[in-house]
């Protein structure tokens, strides 16, 4: 089962998307109303408030992985993160920006608080750091259309844009792990090497190069770096 944490933009796309896969989704809102349509998409609603600690460990029973994405109240948010390493989930995906402590923006410092939260808690997790949603542009939509222009108060300062629901897009992706045809064939591999079925070698390599093939006490020295 995934959580998605809360219903906005990026949310509820996410949660749409692993609804329309197949995949276990619930979406964790404050009102069921407004979640109509993604109940009937197929994903479980559940009620709550970020506010709300024991609402989230409702919401997290069952569940392997967490998407976070909500308006980034550090105290919120790190509800959820505590809510998610009581439940012991697997990986949290959460959405953020240009996170930094040092940032004259709060909102950035909160996020960078909660970046902070996330790592301590040692739960596994992803971070999407997007720039600025393409939605964001929605809100000048009533001004384009009275006037067919639009302008900004960064003047000609650019910035980067990523559509919102390629954020969604992303956040499900990862959350939903290997691909349910690949895990579904390393799901059988592996079942079929309990039974036996990969315990073999041949001769083939020194046969080939006229020397021994490496063995794993030589593979394991070489690569020790790797396993520091
Ligand atoms: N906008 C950007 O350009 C941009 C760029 C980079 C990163 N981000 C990040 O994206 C995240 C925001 O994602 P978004 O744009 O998808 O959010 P959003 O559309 O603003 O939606 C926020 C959702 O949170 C819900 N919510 C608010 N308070 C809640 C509470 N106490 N308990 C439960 N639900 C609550 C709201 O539900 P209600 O309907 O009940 O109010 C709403 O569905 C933030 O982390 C932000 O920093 C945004």
């Amino acid at each position: 089962m995934i959580l998605v944490t809360t219903a906005g933009k990026v949310g509820a796309e996410a949660a749409r998307l692993l609804a329309l896969r197949g995949e276990p989704v619930r979406v964790l809102v404050r009102d069921p109303g407004k979640a109509k349509p993604l109940a009937d998409a197929g994903a479980e609603i559940s009620v709550g408030d970020l506010d709300v600690p024991a609402t989230l460990d409702a919401a997290m029973a069952g569940v392997t992985a967490v998407i976070l994405v909500s308006p980034a109240v550090p105290a919120q948010e790190l509800n959820v993160v505590a809510s998610a390493a009581r439940a012991g989930v697997g990986h949290v995906v959460k959405a953020t920006s240009k996170a930094s402590a040092d940032s004259p923006i709060a909102r950035r410092r909160g996020q960078s608080e909660i970046e902070a939260g996330l790592a301590a808690s040692g739960l596994p997790h992803t971070l999407l750091r997007s720039n600025a949603y393409m939605q964001n542009v929605l809100m000048l939509a009533p001004a384009i259309a009275a006037t067919s222009r639009f302008g900004s108060a960064a003047g000609s300062g650019r910035a980067g844009m990523v559509d919102a629901r390629d954020v969604a897009a992303a956040a499900a992706q990862i959350a939903a792990g290997v691909p349910a045809a690949a895990a579904e064939m390393n799901a059988q591999a592996f079942s079929l090497t309990a039974g036996g079925d990969a315990d073999w070698v041949s001769d083939d390599v020194p046969a080939l190069l006229g020397r021994p093939a490496h063995s794993f006490r030589e593979f394991a020295a070489d690569y020790a770096d790797a396993f520091s």
